[in-house]
């Protein structure tokens, strides 16, 4: 009998605060969360409640003070770093507000990064079939100056995407972007995280990405509301 695979993300009891001139400031407070395989998962919650510091935990960038991060079989929260490195390497993609391309890189350079901060030798076949599948093949040899904040996110998703991961992380993908290109890239994130069976967590203020998520959660003084 084959083993049930591990969900992609699973946090468990999860407590952050930080030191505030005023006092401390609690801001996840005891909050659980599994994203399962192929699910889309959209955490909404106004600003300041804690969505990118949720993420930072999740992609092991920032540690709880307290609970469990579990990435596919790997508990990143109690793993040695290099384990954590690791997982996070195997496992995680993710995509930041502010795309965060190098400014000295073509668009497939920057995209093969992707397999670079992964280990991963660089395929330019894989390369060039995420450039086609997110609609900017014909960008490639292009820097992000010369691109549209549409296709810079395309450009970052493709980087996230490109190593296989099980698991995309998007802190608020759409807030540069205008309606049009949203709504471009919101369908296309649907479309490949079904085809590719990648699980995604995407937090966000934008009620446009609602039509794709399998699951809204909104994130409340510290905890889910389901
Ligand atoms: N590194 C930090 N040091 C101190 N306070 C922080 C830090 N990161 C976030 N905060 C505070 O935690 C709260 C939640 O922030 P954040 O996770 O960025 O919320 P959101 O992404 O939902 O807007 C905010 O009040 C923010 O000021
Ligand atoms: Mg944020």
């Amino acid at each position: 009998m084959n083993a049930v695979p591990a969900p992609p993300l699973h946090l468990c009891g999860i407590e952050k605060s930080f030191a505030e001139p005023s006092g401390t400031l609690r801001v996840l407070d005891g909050l659980d969360l599994t994203v399962q395989q192929s699910e889309i998962v959209v955490l909404q919650g106004p600003s300041g409640s804690g969505k990118t510091t949720l993420l930072q935990i999740a992609g092991g960038l920032l540690h709880a003070d307290a609970g469990t991060v579990r990435l596919c079989d790997t508990d990143i929260s109690s793993a040695s770093e290099a384990d954590r490195t690791a997982a996070r390497q195997r496992h995680l993609g993710f995509v930041f507000q502010h795309f965060h391309l190098l400014d000295a890189l073509t668009v497939e350079d920057n995209v093969a990064l992707g397999l670079r901060l992964k280990r991963q030798p660089v395929d330019r076949a894989r390369v060039a079939e995420v450039l086609d599948r997110l609609g900017i093949a014909s960008k490639a040899r292009k820097l992000p100056r010369d691109i549209s904040g549409g296709e810079k996110q395309r450009t970052a998703f493709a980087r996230a995407l490109v190593g296989r991961p099980d698991l995309l992380l998007a802190d608020e993908p759409t807030s540069q972007l205008d309606s049009h290109a949203t709504e471009a890239i919101t369908a296309l994130l649907a479309e490949i995280a079904r085809s590719w069976q990648v699980a995604v967590l995407v937090a966000t203020h934008d009620v446009r990405l609602h039509p794709i998520a399998n699951r809204l959660c909104r994130l409340s003084q510290g905890k889910i509301d389901a």
